[in-house]
């Protein structure tokens, strides 16, 4: 996934400014920065649930339109999960995950559901295919985000903030999930506020400040020592507690 020079307004405010990023097939790259920095922004563009005032996001070659049929097939090539697990509430577990592919890619529905219980074997979650999400723990939800974000087969899967509104006690079972995607080989931007996971699991940190990527590194040193003083000014501030 190339994305290139992409600048986004909100009215006058500049939330993106000329940001270039390239994620390469199965690579792992964590966003960190402080709130407001325009990470959740970048996902949202780069799915172009925002339009995007300059610059363009290719994947696989391909330029993702700006809208339009072609769009939507495009879009379901990038799987996205976010802080909240936007799982239709009346719906089961199995039904959540199927309901895309079958509607969008005009799966069978015995092959829907077959994919289905495999991915939530996946997850963990082999026993709560019957279940409304609102039986589920948060844990348990955000990973059947996850695997309904797999159904569709995602060539990147982008993560804003997956754990930060669950408790802690679940965050570790969410983490251990992208974790396995990512040894699975899986390519993926995890935008997180977890800084021990961005260190162990991705293969590059990116850090962002008022819209613009300040700094791009691998784990090791970016954490021992950025290059900078904004990167020395948040790592000092989310790792003093
Ligand atoms: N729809 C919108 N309209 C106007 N401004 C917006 C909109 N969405 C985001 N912004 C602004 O753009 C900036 C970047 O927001 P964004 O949500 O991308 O930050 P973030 O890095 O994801 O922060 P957080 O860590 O709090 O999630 C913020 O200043 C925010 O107020
Ligand atoms: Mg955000």
């Amino acid at each position: 996934m190339r994305i290139s020079h992409v600048t986004k307004y909100y009215g006058d405010f500049k939330a993106l400014d000329d940001v270039s990023l390239d994620i390469h097939r199965g690579e792992v790259v964590a966003v960190i920065g402080a709130s407001g920095s325009g990470k959740s922004t970048l996902c949202r563009t780069v799915n172009r649930l925002e339009t995007v005032s300059a610059g363009s996001v290719v994947i696989d070659g391909v330029p993702l339109p700006e809208e339009g049929r072609e769009l939507a097939r495009l879009r379901a090539d990038v799987g996205m999960v976010f802080q909240a697990f936007n799982l239709f509430p009346h719906r089961s577990v199995l039904d959540n995950i199927t309901l895309a592919p079958t509607r969008v890619r005009k799966v069978p529905v015995p092959h829907a559901q077959q994919r289905a219980r495999e991915l939530l074997e996946r997850v963990g979650l082999a026993d709560q295919a019957a279940k409304r999400p609102a039986q589920l723990s948060g844990g348990q939800q955000q990973r059947v985000a996850i695997a309904r974000a797999l159904a569709m087969d995602p060539k990147v899967m982008l993560f804003d903030e997956p754990t930060s509104a669950l408790d802690p006690e679940m965050i570790t079972e969410v983490l251990d999930v992208i974790q396995d995607l990512a040894t699975s080989g899986m390519t993926m931007l995890v935008v997180t506020h977890e800084m021990g996971f961005a260190r162990s699991v991705a293969d590059r940190v990116v850090f962002m400040d008022a819209g613009q990527v300040v700094e791009e590194a691998e784990p090791a040193s970016f954490f021992s020592s950025p290059r900078t003083e904004r990167a020395r000014a948040f790592l000092s501030t989310v790792l003093s507690h």
